[in-house]
């Protein structure tokens, strides 16, 4: 994953670099670096940890240049060191590093027969080393030329070569964009991290080399020099405040409401409004990964119950290397807060290149997949910082209700919801989220436990997935999530006394059969809790949540919130890193 940033002006390069760090920390923090040249001296600063890690042991004499570059690290090739750490500086060659050399490993060999020795585990040293090598017979664009023919992969890279005084920049596979502005240049993996400089940009694209001097830049393809149309974003410098919140996590969460009325709103305005209908097809591949694949389950289970339309949902890292049968009138929806998912990316691509209409659900709009995908769903939560995704997750769930909603609405199938039904949400669910001594109830009973069940059928056993992921991603219990009816094939071997058990019961057809399961785990000592809805609530003597009764297309909308809540609590009482858990990152842009 990681993120890197570069800089050249007049600005304080460090101030820059630091900024930008802050804000692309979402994509790791195993380590942080930085390396700040005025073209004769380079110093380079690197820690374990958070960038506030590098902040802390930075020198402010360190930032007598004009330019400079810095990474932090989600660790792949190695683990979380100072060594692993970038910059990585090899002879003349300094550089950060985004996405992962596959051949890293016959390259590095072949280096080291020609003398080169290497301080860190990593492939992007390798790179360097490799760079350092080409340098000695060819100018630096003929050498990045030569590396990109010999490295296989995925790269970003901020490159600063000893003696001069600009920056280089060329990916592959990896995002990469140059931000412009009167007289400084910068280099990010994402646009957040210049935003509050300037809302000037350009992508690079793969095959072309960046160069960022101080008063100009230049765009090589094939030695050529190329022109790029800069874009203007729109987008806001997005506050990363808390506000009067304790984390990040639970001020997303409370936003929740906000971002659903917005969403609800602007499908009501008809933005977009002819691709919630997909009437049209006849099978539906959903293809996403970690939570946005749980949103896609959710999605099935509503299209195919309402619109009477076969869904599929896959991991992409799954869907991309396996055999994909098409019907002629296959869509394929891809699922994506940050829209640069590497297995989500890949997947999108290899459909598109068989002609199979994509249609991407898409948080943010300057994305690669926001690009790339044949239409664009964008679901306008807003930027979310902590790591485990909550109101990104709540609309892109809402995107596929409005979806099914529309699409049965075309065919005929569900007259009797009307929008308003939808509208009424964010409120309700405002009240839902404000009961918090319920949820801080159940996280009291549960923090204390190691392992816990989530068990439901249909739609119940979708929202079971990622209440059970977000639980194990905040608070590192064990926690596993079963159709309820499957728990005695085997897995009921673990149940024992007191192992809470959570049991989602909305589908008023699948109550019964559900609750016979939790019936099964009490008789054998579990800890039962249940999560229902004022219609279905006859239960006794459990601790429960009861939520407002609504339609099928928008309860999961009240249930999923109270399970991140839960987990909310559960990790505080724990003592958790709750928005940054550990070895995870938000955007994860590798294989
Ligand atoms: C990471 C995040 C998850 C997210 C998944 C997919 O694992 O920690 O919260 O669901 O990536 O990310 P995407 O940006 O494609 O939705």
């Amino acid at each position: 994953m990681c993120g890197i940033i570069g800089y050249i002006g007049n600005k304080n390069v460090s101030e820059v670099l630091f900024h930008g760090l802050y804000s692309l920390e979402y994509r790791g923090y195993d380590s942080a670096g930085m390396a700040i040249s005025d073209g004769k001296d380079l110093k380079i600063t690197k820690c374990v940890g958070r960038v506030s890690n590098l902040e802390d042991k930075y020198k402010k004499d360190n930032n007598k240049g004009f330019f400079g570059i810095a990474h932090t690290r989600w660790a792949t090739n190695g683990g979380a060191s100072l060594e692993n750490a970038h910059p990585h500086s090899v002879g003349k060659v300094t550089l950060v590093h985004n996405g992962i050399i596959e051949n890293a490993d016959n390259i590095k060999l072949s280096l080291i027969d020609k003398g080169y020795s290497f301080s860190s585990e990593t492939d992007s040293e390798v790179i360097a080393a490799f760079l350092d090598n080409e340098l000695k017979n060819n100018n630096i664009l003929n050498s990045i030329q030569v590396m990109r023919k010999e490295l296989k992969g995925s790269y970003a890279l901020g490159i600063i070569i000893e003696g001069e005084e600009c920056i280089y920049a060329v990916r592959k596979d990896s995002p990469l964009l140059i931000g412009v502005n009167r007289n400084e240049f910068f280099l990010a993996s994402d646009i957040a991290a210049i935003l509050k400089y300037t809302n000037k940009y350009f992508l690079l694209d793969e095959g072309e080399t960046a160069v960022l001097e101080r008063n100009d830049y230049k765009v090589y393809r094939d030695e050529k020099i190329i022109h790029k149309d800069i874009i203007t974003t729109d987008s806001k410098s997005q506050s990363l405040d808390k506000f009067d919140y304790e984390h990040f996590m639970l001020k997303e969460i409370m936003e929740e409401p906000i971002v659903l009325k917005n969403l609800i709103d602007s499908y009501k305005n008809g933005d977009n409004i002819k691709y919630y209908d997909i009437s049209n097809y006849e099978e539906v591949h959903i293809v996403a990964c970690g939570s946005a694949m749980y949103a896609g389950l959710i999605g099935q289970a509503l299209i195919e119950e309402e619109a009477n339309i076969k869904v599929n949902v896959y991991a992409a890292s799954e869907y991309r290397y396996k055999k994909k049968i098409f019907n002629l009138k296959t869509l394929v929806i891809l699922v994506s807060q940050s829209g640069e998912t590497a297995d989500t990316i890949a997947a999108m691509r290899e459909v598109k290149e068989m002609n199979i209409p994509t249609l991407g659900i898409i948080n943010n709009p300057n994305s690669t997949m926001a690009r790339e995908c044949d239409y664009v769903i964008l679901i306008n939560a807003g930027v979310e910082v902590a790591v485990a995704t909550t109101k990104a997750y709540i609309n892109q769930v809402c995107v596929l209700a409005l979806i099914a909603y529309t699409t049965s609405l075309k065919k005929g199938l569900s007259n009797d919801v009307s929008i308003s039904e939808f509208e009424s949400i964010p409120n309700l669910l405002h009240d839902v989220l404000n009961n918090t001594f319920i949820y801080e109830e159940i996280a009291k009973d549960l923090y204390e436990h190691n392992n816990c069940f989530f068990i439901g059928r249909g739609i119940d056993y979708a929202i079971c997935m990622e209440g059970s992921l977000k639980l194990k991603e905040v608070s590192y219990i064990h926690s596993e999530a079963y159709q309820a009816g499957e728990l005695k094939h085997g897995t009921i071997s673990l149940i024992e006394k007191g192992i809470p058990v959570i049991a989602v019961m909305s589908d008023r057809f699948l109550k019964d059969k559900t609750l016979s399961n939790l019936k099964e785990t009490l008789a054998r000592g579990a800890y039962g809790i249940v999560i229902t809805t004022s219609e279905l609530d006859d239960f006794k003597d459990f601790r429960k949540v009861t939520l407002p009764s609504v339609n099928s297309f928008c309860q999961s909308l009240l249930i999923v919130p109270t399970l991140q809540l839960i987990s909310y609590y559960v990790s505080l009482y724990r003592g958790c890193d709750i928005d940054k858990p550990k070895n995870l990152a938000k955007s994860v842009t590798v294989e």
